[in-house]
């Protein structure tokens, strides 16, 4: 589309050369000229040249310019198009008006009324695109607006249903851990060797049911005005948690599963249940992606001057990058046949940000990904 800045474009279509060529040098000084000999060329020029207004003579061998005038209206309903008719032929000029032209001039015509017709015809155009240009963001802004406002609605309905959902699991969790906490005591007392191991793996079933009542008491005061107060929490102590959680998963998966974890505890003011989870998001889905191949899962925790950052790669499936906007978007899954909810990435940022850090991401669709978070420490 022609910038209002630039010299507007005429297109002027007309068999004879004389009247042509006289438009062509008269117009030349304030307008970018193109000239066609007949309608055919003349609409071949409208396509390429996008031009502001048309003059076209109505008599012409071959196609008609009423014929014209028809075909340019179903290219461009609002462009404006001033018909040149021979003098006194009143009755062609209103059939050309009825039929969508814009204006008509009589031949032989005056320079100064044709110089007045085709400003103001430009300007008519012009109009019309800038409300057409104006329109369309409006519709855009419209739709953002509706599906920004889908996403809320469909959060608040989550919102809804999770409480339920909190509510309902209270209960059978409460037994759970009841039950985990009886059996580790009783297999502590026993005398049989093979309960050494079962108490190790008994102990990470007690951890992890924990952590679920933990956050099911987060979400039970989820929207109470006084959140739980930060606390000194290790990051480093965290994600070991984490990992020794999800290691029978990725055996499970056929995923090799490599750590390196630093020395210093990584200390810093937050909430660990939310850290925790935030972590388990992101390698999960790391072990989610190579399973198919049988990948590689690494997983490096190291402390920088003043922050840490945790780089979780894999050698899974990648992301397509069409796709990587979006992947910290509420509800936004490619597992949906595996019951993925899309809400992991979106809560992980979330939790990040509201510890002031930051989540990074690099994918190579087919060969892996990289996720990096960086979290601010406590000054010691
Ligand atoms: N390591 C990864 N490799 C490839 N794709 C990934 C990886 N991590 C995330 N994705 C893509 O990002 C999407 C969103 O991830 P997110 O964790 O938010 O939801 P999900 O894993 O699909 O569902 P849920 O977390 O509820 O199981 C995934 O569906 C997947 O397409
Ligand atoms: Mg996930």
């Amino acid at each position: 589309m022609t910038a209002a800045t630039e010299l507007p474009q005429i297109l002027v279509i007309d068999d004879e050369m004389g009247p042509r060529e006289s438009l062509r040098m008269l117009l030349k000084p304030n307008y970018q000229v193109h000239t066609a000999d007949c309608v055919e060329a003349g609409l071949k020029l409208l396509k390429e040249k996008q031009p502001d207004t048309i003059v076209m003579d109505i008599r012409m061998p071959g196609m008609s310019g009423i014929e014209g005038l028809r075909q340019i209206r179903e290219i461009d309903p609002n462009l404006s198009v001033i018909m040149l008719t021979g003098f006194g032929a009143l009755d062609t000029a209103k059939e050309a008006l009825r039929l969508g032209a814009n204006d008509y001039i009589s031949k032989p015509f005056d320079a100064h009324e044709m110089q007045q017709v085709i400003d103001r015809n430009v300007e008519r155009t012009r109009a019309h695109r800038t409300s057409e240009n104006a329109a369309a963001e409006i519709k855009e802004l419209n739709n953002r607006l509706l599906q920004q406002l889908a996403q809320k609605e469909r959060l608040a309905a989550l919102g809804q249903a999770s409480a339920e959902f909190v509510h309902d699991l209270g209960n059978p969790l409460t037994i759970v851990w009841g039950y985990v906490q009886l059996l580790a005591r009783r297999l502590e007392k026993s005398e049989e060797d093979e309960s050494a191991s079962s108490v190790k793996e008994l102990k990470i079933i007690e951890q992890h049911v924990r952590t679920c009542r933990e956050l099911l008491t987060m979400w039970q005061s989820y929207g109470n005005v006084e959140a739980s107060p930060p606390k000194q929490i290790s990051v480093s102590g965290i994600l070991c948690e984490v990992l020794k959680g999800i290691a029978p998963m990725a055996t499970e998966s056929g995923v090799e599963l490599n750590v390196t974890i630093c020395q210093d505890p990584c200390t810093l003011l937050g909430d660990a249940v939310q850290i925790s989870r935030a972590i388990q998001n992101v390698v999960v889905n790391a072990v989610q992606a190579s399973a198919d191949k049988k990948g590689k899962v690494t997983v490096v925790c190291a402390q920088k001057d003043f922050y840490v950052d945790l780089r979780i790669e894999d050698t899974g499936a990648g992301i397509q990058p069409t796709q990587l906007p979006r992947i910290f978007d509420p509800y936004f899954t490619t597992k949906q046949a595996k019951s993925g909810t899309g809400l992991g990435l979106y809560i992980t940022k979330k939790v990040v940000e509201d510890h002031n850090g930051s989540i990074k991401v690099d994918s190579t669709h087919g060969v892996g990904t990289v996720f990096t978070i960086r979290l601010p420490l406590s000054a010691s």
